[in-house]
């Protein structure tokens, strides 16, 4: 058992009500008996049981380290639990996210979303748990580069000694399963080289270059690779220290008064503008969406979770929320059409190709305008 702290962020979409739009109050309920039942055992030290849109999300203090069995099982355990009641409920989609039977010592590549880190508590340890939901874990490229990278969102890269030495991210090429680190600001344009590929680059991690002090984590699950056809998204988790060395906690949501565009909005398969929400108004409608961000905000002390505080909760976001919509209304314009529908290769896991394979009989050979089979030798464009 370690002496450090161990902060664990696992979710999942048990059962939604209505739709996809939230989640029920009796299943919170039930994943909070079980999380309960687990701290008066002393096999926690604290939790809290929070959401966005669709998306049951569980936070866990313990000394156990990171990808635990037991916490792991845990969070399984409580995700059944909420399975039980979704199905009772008829919840839409129940036990949506539970691809295994049967838990087999980790909830990576199970389904759940997991992100996790390890740290001995600081002085004061204030820390913000971002949930997003209609969209994948690229949604924190952008973000995560202007936290810790960019110095027009995050002045403490330039006048904080403890942060001026920089950030290391680890990315995740998600199709490869391979992962690179890179240095800022040595590396940036190479980061920003892969970040801006959504859907196949994420970042795992980021660590303070000084000391090797975690600062990030983040659920880098791809549902649709592990379930290999759709089955959702992947409504990623973030997990971001903050103040004393770190970014403030407002450098760390000010990215999000930009609402950058991400994809997972309606069936997976359309992009749409990232709107940060309070989590009372975290429940996507609109075209079952336009995607969502909220961000819990705790004070740790001796592992229990202080908190959370509602950190969009604010006017000062609602600008952002105005931009949101009008994104949304101009892409919704679009109608299937890109780059609102997403294009045809990232619909590779929907029903998309279901219903292509049906038109394909009736494809022929097209003929040119003079009347001859197209040349084998046509290059891209047309153009030699
Ligand atoms: C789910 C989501 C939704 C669904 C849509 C269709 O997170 O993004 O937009 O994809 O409601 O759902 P089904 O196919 O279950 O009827
Ligand atoms: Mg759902
Ligand atoms: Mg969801």
């Amino acid at each position: 058992m370690s002496t450090k702290l161990t902060l664990t962020a696992i979710k999942a979409d048990v059962g939604g009500f209505v739709g996809h739009t939230a989640v029920h109050p009796e299943v919170a309920e039930s994943c909070r008996r079980r999380l309960e039942e687990a701290r008066e055992k002393g096999r926690i030290l604290d939790f809290e049981v929070g959401e966005v849109g669709d998306d049951q999300h569980l936070l866990m203090t313990h000394r156990r380290g990171v990808d635990d069995p037991e916490i792991h099982r845990l969070a399984w355990d409580a995700f059944l639990a909420g399975t039980e009641v979704a199905r009772r409920l008829k919840l839409y989609a129940a036990g949506q996210d539970l691809l295994a039977d049967a838990f087999s010592g980790n909830v990576r590549g199970m389904g759940p979303g997991c992100a996790e880190m390890e740290f001995v508590e600081r002085k004061s340890e204030p820390v913000i748990v971002f949930r997003a939901d209609k969209c994948g874990p690229g949604a924190w490229n952008l973000p995560l580069f202007r936290m810790f990278a960019d110095a027009f969102n995050t002045p403490g890269l330039v006048i904080d000694p403890a942060m001026h030495g920089g950030f290391t991210f680890f990315v995740l090429d998600a199709l490869e399963g391979k992962e690179v680190t890179l240095a800022m600001p040595e590396d940036l344009y190479d980061l920003l080289a892969l970040l801006g590929s959504t859907g196949r680059y994420v970042v795992s991690k980021v660590l303070r270059r000084a000391d090797g002090e975690i600062a990030a984590a983040a659920s880098t699950q791809k549902l649709a690779l592990i379930a290999g056809k759709y089955v959702g998204k992947d409504d990623p988790v973030l997990l971001v220290r903050c103040q004393s060395g770190f970014p403030a906690v407002g450098e760390a949501l000010e990215p999000f008064a930009f609402p950058h565009t991400v994809s997972g909005w309606m069936r997976g398969s359309h992009n749409g503008p990232l709107m940060p929400c309070s989590v009372a108004t975290a429940h996507p409608t609109r075209f079952d969406g336009p995607p969502r961000v909220v961000a819990a905000g705790f004070q740790i002390a001796e592992g229990r979770l202080v908190g959370p505080r509602d950190l969009f909760d604010d006017p000062s976001f609602d600008r952002a929320r105005q931009t949101a919509n009008e994104i949304a209304d101009y892409l919704r314009r679009h109608g299937p059409f890109e780059p609102h529908r997403l294009p045809e290769k990232d619909m590779e896991y929907t029903t998309l190709p279901q219903v292509l394979a049906r038109l394909r009989s009736r494809f022929a050979a097209a003929k040119e305008s003079n009347g001859r089979a197209p040349s084998a030798k046509r290059t891209r464009a047309g153009v030699s």
